[in-house]
């Protein structure tokens, strides 16, 4: 989604802002623009698309970014909601003196209204933006105190944000505000950033400060002053994040993805490091924070999540009935908070998201807690929102994950959910050896990935074979099937093509009128319960003449006779199988969008984390 980065100190600001805003370009956008206090007044630049495209435009206004006379400044990446992708729809946003430019993530609920009443004061509205209301607002509250004026402002509004103002009068301050969008600042030494994303300032600073919502800053080179909404001041402390710059590069890979794709063994490992207890033949998760008294009272589990975190839950919903024995439910993140979900007092709401930031799961832990729901997550950003407002959970350690499509957090969210289900069973009915024998299952999946990932020029050759095809069907059953929903999400997000992920048993209750020798069907026929009935579906697609692309276990001889291609996956137990299965998924996606053409990492109308409604 949209991106912000803010930078006050003794360097010129203009190359900081845009590295940073290169940082954030996997989130998402599109188009840019930054504004720099300078001696004269704001400047802004804007354009639409690449980062790259705002640095050349930006060369033309300072030739020289190290020498530039601005010390000050806000940067933004945008991804459109009211108003077209335009140059004048792009942030900054400035109100019509000029003095005061805003940038803004997050959606102004009552913009048509402000705006209305703002016309009626004389002011001019150039963009179609909700966020270009709160530059004329912040101006009309302005009494000489720019941290009051936009506390003013912020208070006649509806609606979530995440933003930062700088104003022509104070050339050394930016105020910066959140309600639902992240902001977080990094404490330099005589210099202060801020951004919506570790990722845009991490190689600057380790040291950050996590707002909380309707908390406001406003920061000078040597000072973060924080207070609420209310202007009451409020302390929060300096977290050391322990971020790995590097693991946000490329590292040789063409795409992120790819990269990500192929880090998902260490990934795994480190998902999974010290996290098995062989003696006890059980997982420890500490992070859950739970006594075993408490976990033996826990009657139901109910996974909110979105999109790949939502298939990953789907997964764990097998996990946690066939393992741990309790009953279990997925939900649309975005259903659960409007549907008035029944909670009870043994009810555990688990949120499953990647960032931390997803504005639906986050709402969902806000309406499970207010149900009194004992809730935890299961994220990947350290710090998150979704991290702090659960206050328990597992941690994923998947590293960055900078591919707008997801990969490793779906692969490490799965390894997280087999180990929680054990833990859980393991306090129910599970007995030692079977524990055991899990234990041993989990420890395996890195080297499962890996003999798939070293089967990769096979996969490349399938994806080449079919990617021309513009409708695709990916079916399985059990643990399977939500595999073939994500390896569907995947291949149409990233390459365009339409593609459709059902139950094997659902084929023939509507889609099978689809198929015929166009629609090629990826059918999960791994060597776990179901897959004899998988083969059933697949003479079902044979005989509508649709090409059939398998995955078999190694070894199945029957598999080759029924299908045009099969692409082997190494023998594991029906719990670990979608891990390795998925991981072949990827790769054929990705290979099928890179021979289409497709920019990967950035697929069209995506964004990373997805922080409004
Ligand atoms: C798909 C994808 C999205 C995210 C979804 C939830 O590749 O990345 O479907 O999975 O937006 O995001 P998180 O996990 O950050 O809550």
């Amino acid at each position: 989604m949209c991106g912000i980065v803010g930078y006050t100190g003794k360097r010129c600001c203009v190359s900081t802002l845009l590295e940073g805003l290169r940082r954030l370009e996997y989130r998402g956008y599109d188009s840019a623009g930054l504004a720099v206090v300078e001696n004269q007044g704001l400047t802004t630049v804007k354009n639409t698309g690449k980062v790259e495209a705002l640095k050349d435009r930006s060369a033309e206004r300072w030739p020289d970014f190290e020498r530039c006379e601005g010390y000050t400044g806000i940067a933004h990446t945008r991804w459109a909601t009211h108003g077209a992708p335009s140059e004048i729809n792009a942030h900054p946003h400035l109100d019509d003196s000029g003095k005061f430019a805003v940038v803004h993530n997050g959606i102004i609920d009552n913009y048509l209204e402000l705006r209305e009443h703002l016309r009626g004061q004389g002011c001019e509205f150039k963009s179609d933006t909700d966020t270009e209301v709160l530059s004329h607002l912040i101006a009309k509250c302005y009494q000489g105190d720019l941290l009051h004026a936009v506390a003013a402002a912020l208070n006649k509004v509806k609606g979530t944000f995440g933003l930062a103002v700088v104003c022509s009068e104070h050339p050394d301050k930016i105020v910066i505000a959140r309600r639902g969008s992240p902001i977080v600042i990094g404490v330099g030494n005589d210099e202060t950033l801020v951004a919506s994303d570790i990722s845009a300032i991490a190689s600057y600073t380790k040291r950050v400060i996590f707002l909380d919502d309707d908390d406001m800053a406003l920061i000078t080179p040597g000072s973060i002053e924080i207070r609420n909404i209310e202007n009451v001041p409020v302390s929060r402390e300096i977290a050391q994040i322990d971020w790995d710059v590097s693991a946000a590069e490329k590292n040789g890979y063409e795409h992120f993805m790819l990269k990500e794709i192929f880090e998902q063994p260490q990934a795994v490992e480190n998902t999974i490091r010290g996290r098995l207890d062989k003696s006890a033949a059980t997982a420890v998760l500490n992070g859950l924070n739970l006594e075993p008294r408490e976990m033996a009272m826990i009657n139901r589990i109910v996974i909110a999540a979105c999109g790949t975190s939502m298939n990953a839950g789907l997964v764990g919903e097998y996990f946690f009935e066939d393992i741990a024995g309790i009953p279990t439910d997925v939900e649309q993140a975005a259903e659960f908070r409007y549907r008035n979900p029944i909670i009870e007092p043994n009810t555990m709401v688990l949120a499953v998201s990647q960032s931390g930031e997803t504005a639906d799961t986050l709402a969902a832990v806000r309406e499970a807690k207010n149900k009194g729901a004992i809730v935890a997550g299961l994220n990947n950003v350290v710090g998150s929102t979704i991290a702090r407002e659960t206050g328990r959970g597992i941690y994923l350690h998947a590293g960055p994950e900078i591919g707008v499509a997801s990969t490793k957090a779906f692969t490490c969210q799965v390894s997280a959910l087999l180990m929680m289900a054990v833990l859980f069973g393991r306090g129910r009915r599970m007995n030692r050896t079977d524990g055991e024998n899990l234990i041993n299952e989990i420890q395996q999946v890195p080297n499962l990935i890996q003999q798939v990932l070293d089967r990769a020029p096979e996969i490349e050759k399938i994806a080449i074979k079919y990617a021309k095809a513009e409708d695709f069907f990916f079916i399985g059953r059990g643990c399977m099937y939500p595999t073939a929903l994500e390896g569907a999400l995947k291949l149409k997000e990233i390459s365009y093509i339409h593609a459709e992920g059902y139950h094997a048993a659902e084929l023939k209750h509507g889609p099978i009128a689809l198929l015929e020798e166009k629609v090629p069907v990826v059918a999960l026929a791994n060597n776990i319960p179901g897959r004899d009935k998988v083969l059933a579906n697949i003479q079902e697609c044979a005989a509508r003449k649709s090409p059939v692309i398998a995955t078999a276990t190694d070894g199945d001889a029957d598999i080759a006779s029924l299908v045009q291609d099969v692409i082997w996956i190494p023998e594991c137990s029906r719990f670990v199988a979608p891990v390795p299965t998925v991981v072949a998924l990827q790769l054929l996606s990705y290979y099928i969008a890179r021979e289409r053409g497709c920019e990967i990492d950035q697929p069209r109308n995506l964004a990373k984390s997805v922080t409004v409604e």
